[in-house]
C-alpha cells in the first residue's frame, strides 16, 4: 500500500470519493444553503481524461473502492463513459464502483450504468411522504425516486443502501417505516446524523441523535440484533431476525467513526479533499494543468494525506464558515 495514502495516524486510504458535478436536480435544505451557490464555469471542471487519470494514480496506489458522488452524478454528461472507463481500473485492483444518488432520473439510466460496471448504489430518500419530500428538496419527483428504489433493487448491482437523513419535527416519525422497509426488501437503511455545513442552517435541535432513534426502535422491536459492519463502514448497522434487509445508523456528530477513517475526497473542480470537515483542499486540477508528472502529483496527494487531521473538531467547533456546503463537497444531493 502506497506511503502516499498513508497519514500519520497510519490510517490507510483506500476509499476515493469523485465528485462529477456541482449542479443537483434536487434543492434539499440540508445540503445547500437557500441563497444557492455559485457554480464553477466547466472549464474549473475535471474533464473525464483528467478523473480517469486521477482514478488511475489512486487505484495504482491502492484504492479499491471508488464512489460516484455530487451535486447530483447523474446530472453530469458522459457518467456511463466515465463508469466504463473506471471499469477498467480493475486490473490495477478496483474492486467497486460505487454511486451516490438522489435517484431522481435513475430508473431508466441504471441498468446501463450497471452494466458499465457500477456495483453499489447508495440513494437519498429522506420521506414516504411525497409532500414533505417537497418540503425537503423544493421539488416533486418521490414517485421517480421510489421507481429508481426498485429498480435497482431488481438489477445486478452487489448493495443497494437507503440514505435517510433525521430531521427532528420532520421525518424523524418516519423511522418505524422505514425499517419495516428491510423487511421484504434487501436493502440496508441507514438513518443520518444531521450534520453542518456552510448556509445549511445547522441547530443541535434539529438533529436527533442515534441512540434516541435505537431506543424507539427497540421499543416496537424488542428483538433487534446488531449486524456485522463492512470495514471502514460509516454505519452500525442492526437487523430484525426474519427481516431480509438491515438498518443502520450515521452516527458522524454524536459519535464519529474518525479512527478508522479510509476515505479521500476529490470535489468536481478538483481539489483532493482529505477530510468532510476540514476546509483545506489542494487543486490536483491546476497542478495537472500545469504539467504535473503523476510522480510529482503523488508526492502533492501524499502531502495533503499526511496533513489530515486525527478527527473532527467536534459539534460545537465544526468550520461552518470556511468549509464548503455538502453540495459542494461530495455528498450527493443538490443544487443545480
Ligand atoms: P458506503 O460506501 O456505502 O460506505 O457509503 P458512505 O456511507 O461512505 O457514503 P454516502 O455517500 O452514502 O454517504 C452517507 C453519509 O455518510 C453522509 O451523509 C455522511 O453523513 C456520511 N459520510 C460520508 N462520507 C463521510 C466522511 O468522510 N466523513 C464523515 N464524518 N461522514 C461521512
Ligand atoms: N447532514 C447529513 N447528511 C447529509 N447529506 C447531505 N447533506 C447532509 C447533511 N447536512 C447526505 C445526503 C446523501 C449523503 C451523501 O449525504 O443525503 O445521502
Ligand atoms: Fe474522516 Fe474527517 Fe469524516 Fe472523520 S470527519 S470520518 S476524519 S472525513
Amino acid at each position: 500500500f502506497s506511503k502516499h495514502l498513508t497519514d500519520s495516524f497510519d490510517r490507510k486510504h483506500n476509499y476515493l470519493r469523485i465528485s462529477l458535478t456541482e449542479r443537483c436536480n434536487l434543492r434539499c435544505f440540508y445540503c445547500m444553503p437557500s441563497e444557492g451557490i455559485e457554480l464553477s464555469p466547466d472549464g474549473k471542471l475535471l474533464t473525464n481524461d483528467e478523473i480517469l487519470r486521477l482514478a488511475t494514480l489512486f487505484v495504482k496506489s491502492g484504492v479499491t473502492k471508488i464512489r460516484l458522488t455530487g451535486g447530483e452524478p447523474t446530472v453530469r454528461k458522459g457518467i456511463a463513459d466515465i463508469i466504463a472507463s473506471l471499469n477498467e481500473l480493475r486490473q490495477y485492483g478496483l474492486k467497486s464502483i460505487g454511486m451516490t444518488s438522489n435517484g431522481l432520473s435513475l430508473h431508466r439510466r441504471l441498468p446501463q450504468l450497471v452494466s458499465n460496471g457500477l456495483t453499489h448504489l447508495n440513494l437519498s430518500l429522506d420521506t414516504l411522504d411525497p409532500f414533505k419530500f417537497e418540503l425537503i428538496t423544493r421539488r416533486k419527483g418521490h414517485d421517480a425516486v421510489l421507481k429508481a428504489l426498485n429498480v435497482a433493487l431488481e438489477s445486478n448491482l452487489a448493495a443497494v443502501k437507503l440514505n435517510v437523513v433525521v430531521i427532528k419535527g420532520l421525518n424523524d416519525s418516519e423511522v418505524l417505516d422505514f425499517v419495516e422497509m428491510t423487511k421484504n426488501q434487501s436493502i440496508s437503511v441507514r438513518f443520518i446524523e444531521f450534520m453542518p455545513f456552510t448556509g445549511n442552517k445547522w441547530d443541535q435541535k434539529k438533529m436527533v441523535e442515534s441512540s434516541e432513534l435505537l431506543k424507539r426502535i427497540k421499543a416496537r422491536h424488542p428483538e433487534v440484533r446488531r449486524a456485522p459492519d463492512e470495514l471502514n463502514d460509516t454505519a452500525r448497522s442492526w437487523s430484525i431476525p426474519g427481516y431480509q434487509g438491515s438498518f443502520g445508523f450515521i452516527s458522524s456528530m454524536s459519535d464519529h467513526f474518525c479512527a478508522s477513517c479510509n476515505r479521500l475526497r476529490i470535489t468536481a473542480d478538483g481539489q483532493i479533499k482529505v477530510c468532510l470537515f476540514d476546509a483545506k483542499e489542494v487543486s490536483l486540477r491546476d497542478e495537472m494543468r500545469m504539467g504535473a508528472s503523476d510522480d510529482e502529483l503523488l508526492e502533492i496527494i501524499g502531502q495533503a494525506v499526511f496533513g489530515k487531521k486525527e478527527k473532527h473538531a467536534g459539534m460545537k467547533d465544526i468550520d461552518v464558515v470556511t468549509n464548503r456546503p455538502m453540495i459542494l463537497i461530495g455528498g450527493n444531493s443538490t443544487r443545480r
